[in-house]
């Protein structure tokens, strides 16, 4: 099938070379020329393991191609995916303008009979507007091409991308035709081997979907977060309740570890959309505003737990940092716990030696550009060096078992602070370190 997809970020990529892997001609277009460039070189934008030698041999087969033509790209199309971004606005609202601003290109551009498919996360009814905006630019055409609006949310985790795409839970599909639903059905058809995984519904309730799965995962992480505060306070160890929860099956083990908050691209943006789409409607969700409270406050714990320990005033304070990225296997670094915390530390006037094996170049270039008292190292130990204690963040592998007895020499003071939870407090103790984590 020839396949456009209009966007190339996580969501835009990965589909992209998904499809073309399947044998469909695919063509991603973008109107970041730069990053156009790059990725018909077979550079890519972002780091998510396995993207790359896909992107290349596709390429190579001439099954993906890269342009910021969308005219050109249009021309041949059954089906065009729209995975442009849709960040959080000021008022805490999805921005949906990129979005409208593609539909009325496809509406200014398209020649004939199209699918076009909501996959970025919008609020509900952005179809419609969609469907709309579309339709006004093919009118002020004077044209009457036939098409259809289906939304199609994606699910795929960074860091994993490739794998869930490939094999999905799920396939959710809303449409208001039979015609999209089969031409939806026949493209995915290859990505399930043993049985099909469609999920079809109303374009409304596929919108409302996404939002829900994604509230109700970081429900469950906000959820578990408040338990292990309430943990500390009353001497109880988070890491021991949760797998006594995690064993009743209603509950479930997955995403319910306790640590430094969530980040990333989708929960923080999407927990704030569902609170102001039902705002909109009408509907104070006071669930949704408690689960961003807590993860707010939850991104500040390992400062909050440093301050308690060093004082107010961390002047002439050093701090070893372990990870950078929002979680392990990306280099993204959107709402990542890291950024708040080496914030509050900076301010009271602590010195933060970081080290993280890919978001570095992210931190010094984007999240931490304009702050001072920030070095980076480039490798985990070179960060104890004069360091009143080690802060770990982001739970990657080089991290979980690391030499504690060079730790503990290189350190001042023997004391982590573990905002993930990653080793055996006895252990630790034993060695006479000070250790500190979530919910113990
Ligand atoms: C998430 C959803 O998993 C995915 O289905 C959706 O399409 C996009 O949003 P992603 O943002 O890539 O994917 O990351 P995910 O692995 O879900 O982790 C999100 C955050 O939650 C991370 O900061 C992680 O550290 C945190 N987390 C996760 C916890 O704090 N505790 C947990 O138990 C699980």
């Amino acid at each position: 099938m020839n396949i456009v997809i209009v966007g190339c970020g996580y969501v835009g990529l990965t589909a992209g070379v998904c499809f073309a892997e399947m044998g469909n001609h695919v063509v991603c277009v973008e109107n970041n020329t730069q990053k156009i460039e790059q990725l018909s070189k077979g550079v890519l934008p972002i780091f998510e393991p396995g993207l790359e030698q896909l992107v290349i041999k596709n390429k190579q087969q001439k099954n993906l191609h890269f342009t910021t033509d969308l005219a050109a790209a249009i021309k041949n199309a059954a089906i065009l995916f729209i995975t442009v971004g849709t960040p959080m606005g000021k008022d805490g609202a999805a921005d949906v303008s990129n979005v409208l601003a593609v539909a009325k290109a496809i509406g200014e551009t398209m020649t004939h009979k199209l699918i076009v498919v909501d996959k970025s996360t919008v609020p509900i009814g952005t179809a419609d507007q969609v469907q709309a905006t579309i339709q006004a630019a093919l009118d002020q055409r004077g044209e009457n091409i036939e098409f259809h609006v289906v939304s199609n949310p994606e699910f795929l985790k960074e860091g994993a991308a490739i794998d869930d795409f490939m094999k999905p839970d799920r396939v959710v599909i809303g449409a208001d035709s039979d015609y999209a639903f089969q031409k939806m059905k026949e493209l995915y058809s290859p990505f399930f081997r043993t049985h099909d995984r469609f999920i079809t519904m109303d374009i409304r309730s596929a919108e409302m979907t996404k939002y829900a799965a994604n509230t109700m995962l970081a429900t469950k992480i906000s959820f578990m977060n408040e338990i292990a505060n309430i943990c500390e306070r009353v001497g109880a160890d988070a890491n021991k309740v949760r797998i006594g929860i995690g064993s009743d099956t209603r509950i479930g083990y997955s995403f319910i570890y306790p640590g430094a908050g969530y980040g990333g691209s989708c929960f923080p943006k999407d927990v704030s959309a569902l609170k102001k789409i039902a705002e909109a409607h009408g509907y104070h969700a006071q669930l949704i505003a408690a689960v961003e409270e807590v993860n707010n406050h939850q991104k500040l714990r390992i400062a909050e737990k440093v301050i308690a320990r060093f004082g107010e005033d961390l002047t002439g304070l050093t701090f070893g940092l372990w990870g950078l990225a929002f979680k392990p296997g990306t280099d993204d670094m959107r709402e990542a716990p890291a950024i708040y915390t080496i914030k509050a530390l900076v301010q009271r006037g602590a010195t933060i030696q970081a080290y993280d094996p890919k978001a570095m170049h992210e931190a010094q270039s984007f999240y931490l550009k304009d702050l001072e008292n920030v070095h980076y190292v480039t490798s985990k130990y070179e960060v104890l060096k004069e360091a009143a204690a080690l802060l770990l963040l982001t739970e990657w592998k080089e991290f979980r078992s690391p030499d504690f007895d060079e730790i503990k020499q290189q350190l001042v003071h023997p004391i982590i602070f573990d905002g993930r939870n990653q080793y055996n407090a006895f252990n630790l103790e034993e060695q006479g370190f000070e250790y500190y984590q979530i919910g113990k």
